[in-house]
């Protein structure tokens, strides 16, 4: 099973995310063979994405490095999985970027998301600064140490998204995202349920030469998760 999760970021309303399930629904039909499907909207957003019939499942964007009290704002593990999410994206680079998240407050937020029994799908990926000075090995080492007391056994899916490609129209060429999910998955190579994304522009015109590179699993799609019938021809391919 390939999978497909649509991040979409701090977009749409209720009314739009209801829109956007009946066409994907309309579109998919019974599904998709050989595709699981995630969408993954703001927290209140959730109900109106939800599929009853269960051929895409929810994730969130984000949860607290808390599992519980007083912090004004934020959203625990636990209240997403009770929402009905079932993957949690963890770590994305707006987060670390935007948000100062870094590897103690990842490592919680894995912690949680195992309380809650949340999937955690855990982006990494260089800039380009690091990526030009040869420095994306040694900057996915250090991400992925956030993991490091993760208990392997543990389902896990991790995306690798280099930044410089997230939303710039600039996408990883198949034999970039090729090398950086074999690297990883050396990394990782105790883990016994683990699934690898490429996200960072995914289209429907560039999706398959990608979907194709060694240890492609599926993507991690931000601007053209936004539109179903884009979403649907992406887990297609
Ligand atoms: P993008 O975003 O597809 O718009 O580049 C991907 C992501 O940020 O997850």
């Amino acid at each position: 099973m390939k999978l497909f999760v649509a991040n979409w970021k701090m977009h749409k309303t209720r009314a739009a995310a209801r829109a956007f399930a009946e066409e994907l629904g309309r579109t998919i039909g019974d599904g998709i063979a050989g595709a699981e499907l995630v969408v993954a909207p703001a927290y209140p957003l959730l109900d109106a994405a939800r599929d009853d019939r269960g051929r895409w499942r929810l994730g969130c964007q984000n949860v607290a490095s808390e599992a519980e009290g007083a912090f004004t704002g934020e959203v625990s593990a636990a209240m997403a999985a009770d929402a009905g999410c079932a993957y949690a994206i963890v770590g994305h680079s707006e987060r670390r970027r935007l948000f100062g998240e870094d590897g103690p407050v990842l490592a919680k937020k894995v912690a949680r998301c195992r309380e809650a029994r949340l999937v955690p799908i855990f982006c990494v990926g260089e800039t380009e600064e690091e990526r030009d000075a040869g420095l994306t090995a040694t900057t996915l080492v250090r991400q992925l140490d956030a993991l490091r007391s993760d208990a392997s056994a543990q389902p896990l899916v991790v995306a690798y998204e280099p930044v410089w490609a997230i939303g710039s129209g600039r996408t990883a060429t198949p034999e970039d995202c090729g090398s950086a999910l074999v690297h990883i998955a050396e990394i990782l190579s105790d883990r016994r349920d683990l699934r690898l994304l490429y996200g960072g522009s995914v289209t429907p015109e560039n999706c398959r030469p990608l979907l194709g590179a060694p240890r492609t699993d599926g993507f991690l799609i931000g601007g053209s998760s936004l539109s179903a019938p884009a979403f649907a021809t992406i887990a297609r391919a």
